[in-house]
């Protein structure tokens, strides 16, 4: 009877959520044919919110569960973007996976694979990931005791992110073949991303690269171009790097990817030289690779980076012999 009455009440929500999108296609194709081109952009815009906010409603409502682990096609037609992102448990994990949750769902095709740096999937991460309605792959794979930063070092002197990445990787190529279409992006869980980014980098027939905000001292760091082709990088810090370019600055093509098995990172490399490491296996000369954003004259990414939070107080609370302020709430 129960079950009975769970199937009605999901029968009812994909009708809801297909009614919905319906109507959301019918009014596109019928404001598009009406308002001129500045006015379709914007309600493009405002249409892909709709779809964002449905697919976040249905997963509250824990129906598309079931594809937490397959990529889900939005839009036929467009290539997919499978975001790699590593991981950590940390007082505010919760709010940047949150900001990244909401900006994903108005990506169509989006796949997030999000490779936990522990030992076990957190419930965290698990039930942000199941109720944000970005399909998505949780992975983890702990960084090894000799790699991982202490609390007091200085986060320069190892690499973050190589094993969870190396980990998204290994997934791409157990899961995906010869017949997906799609581009691989590494992403920082504390990056910023613009909406256009993905649309720039949906098409990339090989390696595609652009411009990184606030990254390297500068206020913006990435490829020169001249008459459409890259020639070299803006970049102070370590200029001679082959590919003095952030992780966040650049896509590769899943075909390309799958037909390089030696692409991937690696501890023993120079400081700061791990995209140079990954892309050495996928790019043999600078004009192979593909200028994004208007000739990479516009920035679409930020790597801000989000601060360590003080939390002082909890010792206080401690000492008075109080609970800690979370206790039993997810912060
Ligand atoms: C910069 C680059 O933007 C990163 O892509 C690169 O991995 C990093 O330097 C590096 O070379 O180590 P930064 O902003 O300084 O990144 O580093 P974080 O954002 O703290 O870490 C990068 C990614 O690794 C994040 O997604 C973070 O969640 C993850 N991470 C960090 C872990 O999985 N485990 C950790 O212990 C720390
Ligand atoms: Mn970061």
């Amino acid at each position: 009877m129960l079950r009975r009455l769970r199937r009605l009440r999901h029968k009812r929500l994909l009708l809801i959520f297909f009614g919905g999108l319906s109507i959301i296609i019918f009014l596109a194709k019928d404001s598009a044919s009406q308002l001129n081109h500045s006015c379709g952009d914007d309600s493009a815009i405002a249409l892909k919110s709709q779809i964002g906010y449905l697919k976040n409603k249905l997963a509250q409502h824990s129906i598309n569960k079931r594809y937490s682990s397959v990529a889900v096609k939005d839009n036929p037609l467009l290539p997919f973007i499978y975001v790699i992102m590593p991981t950590y448990a940390r007082p505010t994990q919760k709010a940047d996976l949150t900001r990244l949750c909401y900006t994903f769902l108005l990506v169509p095709n989006l796949h997030w694979i999000v490779v936990e740096d522990a030992r076990a999937k957190t419930r965290l991460v698990s039930d942000l990931l199941s109720s944000c309605g970005v399909s998505y792959t949780q992975l983890n794979e702990p960084t090894p005791a000799d790699w991982k930063l202490g609390a007091k070092e200085a986060s320069w002197r190892k690499p973050r992110g190589v094993v969870q990445r190396n980990e998204g990787l290994a997934w791409v190529r157990d899961n995906l073949g010869n017949q997906d279409d799609g581009v691989i992006y590494f992403g920082d869980d504390d990056n910023t991303y613009s909406l256009e980014l993905f649309e720039e980098m949906r098409h990339t027939s090989r390696v595609s690269v652009w411009p990184v905000g606030l990254v390297g001292g500068l206020k913006v760091e990435g490829p020169r171009v001249k008459e459409g082709k890259v020639v070299g990088w803006n970049a102070v810090w370590s200029p001679k790097r082959p590919f003095a370019i952030d992780m966040a600055g650049f896509a590769v093509s899943l075909p390309l990817l799958l037909k390089s098995p030696k692409a991937k990172f690696a501890y023993e490399v120079r400081r700061g030289y791990q995209e140079s490491e990954f892309l050495k296996h996928l790019v043999s000369s600078l004009d192979e690779l593909e200028p994004k954003a208007e000739d990479c004259t516009k920035v679409l990414v930020w790597h801000t980076k989000t601060q360590k939070v003080k939390l002082d107080m909890e010792a206080k609370l401690k000492d008075r012999g109080d609970p800690p302020s979370d206790d039993g709430v997810e912060v």
